[in-house]
């Protein structure tokens, strides 16, 4: 544990268009929510005029812990957490409970922050799995998603006893045989696809028919019949996921509507379902312009919306469980990183480039989604630039930040991407040999490493040099 305590507070210096007018426009704006606030929550500027989160100057946190670095906010993931419980437990009359989708970002302190937390958590492959459980999560607090699940994965599931979300035909064959050759029953949930349509990213859209996620509708009575006549299979409820950065709440009403009626399908069936997943989704603000609905609003039109779905039906209302990933940590993270070379090309750009890349952040050149960015260490300067932030890859696509506003920049300043918690370590990569970055956790001026700077060592780890080939 490093100390980092920041100096003072919030900076008096405020210039005309700066990182630190940006934000205090931002965090002036009645931020209700984690996931609509760009900047994590306890962002603040040092009289040094540098940026600090969680207390922790963060040109002090690059020069200990090194560049690029991952900053993740306890207070920020921890109060996103908070307000999905609070909502869930106010706007439902029945029993709810909050899971964490790790895909966002998994690691062991992740999990064991967001269990500390109280909530659940949602994995997605042996390897997720295994680090929740490091993290100390009990097994009927996991949920085990996946479209492809290996007979190893199976097994691994089957030996611990987690939820399994079942998504196909042969995983829930091989479930079920796995699990009677153990003589054991698994809590099975049921994923299919809603026929439900948003508004985001179309990789990132999953509750549409054509879909590669769950079972098809229309399956549905032949999946209960299955699941009904196998021992070993005990299916406590069912699953929709309709997509990710949504800001619509009208598709989590409809979904209401869908999810109730296969619940009384399943009831008809003969089935003791209990339990009604509706997926993540919700969105966060990367931008200025992005208005997601706060965490609080979400949970209440999807609470009122299974209410209002399971009442016309006279249905008693099943356990409810949401399973966000995104509007818990992505707001919660800032990446930062040292500048580096400059080049300017007369009349058409200037370029600043930074020591990551697609390899830390591969959101840009996946998705093109756009990030905003401060420079850490002069936070009252004003934004007199408007530039291209690239990374340091071997690939033309690899741009952090189209048109970034900063004031003038030189080598050695350290900029900040806003926003960068979910989505970035968990889809990084060694792309042209690059170490993944470290990551820390700061809270109240300390800073706690969560993941350890990737070394050259790390690099060559997994080679395998065939002994014709070593000298
Ligand atoms: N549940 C299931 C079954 C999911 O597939 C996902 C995300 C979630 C929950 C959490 O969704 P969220 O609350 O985070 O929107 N790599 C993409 C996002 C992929 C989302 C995959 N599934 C990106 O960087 O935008």
């Amino acid at each position: 544990m490093v100390s980092m305590q920041s100096s003072q507070s919030r900076s008096a210096v405020v210039a005309a268009a700066s990182s630190l007018k940006y934000l205090e426009r931002l965090s002036g704006e009645a931020v209700r929510s984690p996931n609509q606030s760009l900047m994590p929550l306890t962002a603040t500027v040092t009289a040094q005029d540098h940026l600090a989160i969680g207390g922790c100057d963060v040109t002090e946190l690059v020069k200990t812990f090194g560049s690029p670095l991952y900053i993740l906010d306890e207070v920020s993931l921890s109060a996103a957490c908070q307000q999905y419980q609070t909502a869930l437990a106010e706007h439902y009359g029945g029993e709810s409970l909050a899971i964490y989708a790790s895909k966002a970002w998994n690691c062991l302190a992740v999990c064991a922050l967001v269990k500390r937390e109280g909530l659940g958590i949602d994995v997605v492959s042996g390897g997720e799995l295994y680090t929740a459980l490091q993290a100390g999560f009990e097994p009927e607090k996991i949920y085990f998603h996946g479209n492809n699940k290996s007979r190893e994965e199976l097994s691994q599931a089957v030996a611990i006893g987690c939820n399994v979300v079942a998504d196909n035909w042969l995983e829930l064959r091989s479930l079920a045989e796995l699990a009677q050759a153990h003589g054991k029953t698994m809590a099975v949930m049921v994923r299919f696809t809603p026929g439900i349509e948003c508004h985001t990213h179309e990789y990132i859209r999953t509750g549409h028919i054509d879909s590669k996620f769950g079972f098809d509708p229309e399956q549905l009575s032949e999946v209960f019949e299955f699941i009904k006549g196998a021992d070993s299979l005990d299916c406590i409820g069912l699953h929709c996921h309709i997509g990710s950065q949504i800001f619509e709440l009208q598709p989590h009403r409809d979904l209401a509507d869908v999810l109730v009626d296969a619940f009384l399908k399943a009831q008809h069936y003969g089935l003791g379902v209990q339990q009604l997943n509706v997926g993540g989704g919700l969105g966060i603000r990367y931008t200025e312009s992005d208005d997601p609905p706060s965490i609080t609003t979400w949970v209440q039109q999807v609470c009122e919306s299974i209410v209002r779905a399971c009442k016309a039906r006279g249905l008693a209302l099943p356990k409810l469980i949401c399973e966000p990933g995104r509007s818990l940590i992505g707001s919660a993270c800032v990446t930062a990183y040292t500048i580096g070379s400059q080049k300017e090309v007369p009349g058409i750009r200037k370029y600043i480039t930074v020591d990551g890349g697609m390899s830390d952040n591969p959101r840009p050149i996946t998705y093109q989604s756009i990030y905003r960015s401060v420079l850490a260490n002069q936070m009252s300067a004003p934004l007199t630039e408007t530039v291209t932030v690239a990374g340091k890859h071997c690939e033309s696509g690899d741009v952090l930040i189209k048109d970034a506003s900063l004031p003038s920049t030189e080598p050695g300043d350290i900029l900040v991407v806003l926003a960068t918690g979910a989505y970035n370590y968990s889809m990084s990569s060694n792309y042209n040999r690059l170490a993944r970055p470290a990551g820390v956790l700061v809270k109240d001026g300390q800073a706690d490493l969560i993941l350890r700077r990737e070394t050259l060592e790390d690099l060559v780890r997994f080679d395998a040099l065939p002994a014709r080939l070593a000298k």
